[in-house]
């Protein structure tokens, strides 16, 4: 068989993507139409879709500001049109959707919540449909998800903590199951946000958070995250990307003894930095017996690659059997944090 044929019958499973990231062209069309929001820069429905094929691998503050927009931009820019409970229930509906035609049996995606209050949307309408939709989506399409609740790093950390308490006084609580940390990493170290990480660690939620390769100090942040990211007691559970962790031997000790799992996103990396980088870099990581799992990250704003051409990829580059990529997907069943029965079930 070939590679797209194996990779599409392979029971998936998906621990790092931002429902935001999914958000399509015609949903994003829609929804403007429907809650009248003007999107000046496409005046047709084609020239909006037209956008989506330019390369937002641009870091202004890494590389200078060559006029384009940032990659963050697009991201933040595209989810104006979400506002009502509705929207997020749709946006959520349509990936679920997507994830079960691609044969995604558990999913964990982030969202963003600070990004929709700092517009004006109320808290509850996001928790809300995200609510629905995880209940939904098991009965439907028989994806079993939770949510991730992300926090943006480029923000003060005592808005992080404030939409934490509000969702949890709210009784949302249920809602979502881990925290993440996410946006702008530059200067943002996690250790900046150890007080929201230590709150939720003793509120029993899971704990991750990115550390993407090409940003500035991303080892070191790595570290803080394997290591003292809840106030120097015990580290996170898992580490989105992490790619380059593999330059650093005592990282992947840390991150081996605590059996950590990095959540990878190969054309994430690979619209940016060299083939060999990426897909030797992840090779050596499944070598050295870290756990790794492939996920797709912002799929709509990453040239439409989901799940599934993150996997093609990882399994024609890294030239991996189908057993490997069998016990790659195994990997990712371990690592996620769906619960044990359902597990047992998708393993
Ligand atoms: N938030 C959503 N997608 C992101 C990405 N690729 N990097 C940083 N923050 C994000
Ligand atoms: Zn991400």
């Amino acid at each position: 068989t070939s590679i797209s044929t194996f990779v599409s019958q392979l029971p998936k499973v998906e621990l790092h993507v931002h429902i935001e990231g999914t958000l399509s062209p015609s949903l994003r069309w829609h929804l403007a139409q429907k809650n009248q929001i003007p999107l000046p820069q496409y005046p047709t429905y084609k020239s909006l879709v037209a956008s989506y094929a330019t390369m937002y691998n641009h870091r202004r503050e890494l590389h200078g500001d060559n006029g384009l927009p940032t990659f963050l931009e697009a991201y933040y820019g595209g989810m104006e049109v979400l506002r009502t409970e509705e929207d997020f229930y749709d946006l959520a509906m349509e990936y679920l959707a997507k994830a079960a035609d691609m044969n995604v049996r558990y999913a964990d995606p982030f969202f963003d919540p600070q990004a929709h209050t700092r517009r004006g949307v109320a808290l509850a309408a996001v928790m809300n449909g995200l609510e629905r939709a995880k209940r939904d989506a098991k009965e439907m399409y028989g994806v079993e998800v939770d949510w991730t609740m992300c926090f943006l790093r480029d923000v003060d950390p005592s808005s992080a903590m404030e939409t934490y308490e509000q969702a949890l006084e709210g009784g949302f609580g249920h809602v979502f199951h881990a925290v993440g940390l996410d946006s702008n990493e530059y200067d943002r170290p996690p250790s900046l946000f150890q007080d929201i990480f230590a709150r939720a660690r003793k509120d029993g939620y899971w704990i991750t958070a990115h550390c993407d390769v090409g940003q500035k100090d991303t080892h070191e942040h790595i570290r803080e995250v394997a290591t003292s990211c809840v106030g120097g007691l015990e580290g996170a559970d898992r580490i989105d990307h992490g790619l380059n962790a593999i330059e650093r031997p005592e990282l992947i000790q840390i991150i081996k003894q605590r059996s950590l799992g990095l959540t990878l996103c190969p054309h994430a990396y690979h619209r940016r930095l060299p083939t060999e980088y990426v897909f030797g870099n992840i090779k050596r990581l499944w070598n050295e017996g870290v756990r790794i799992t492939i996920a797709s990250d912002d799929p709509t704003y990453m040239h439409q690659r989901w799940v599934l051409e993150n996997l093609e990829l990882v399994m024609y580059h890294c030239g991996f059997s189908g057993g490997d990529m069998v016990r790659l997907q195994r990997t990712g069943v371990d690592i996620s944090w769906a619960a044990e029965d359902v597990k047992e079930r998708i393993r």
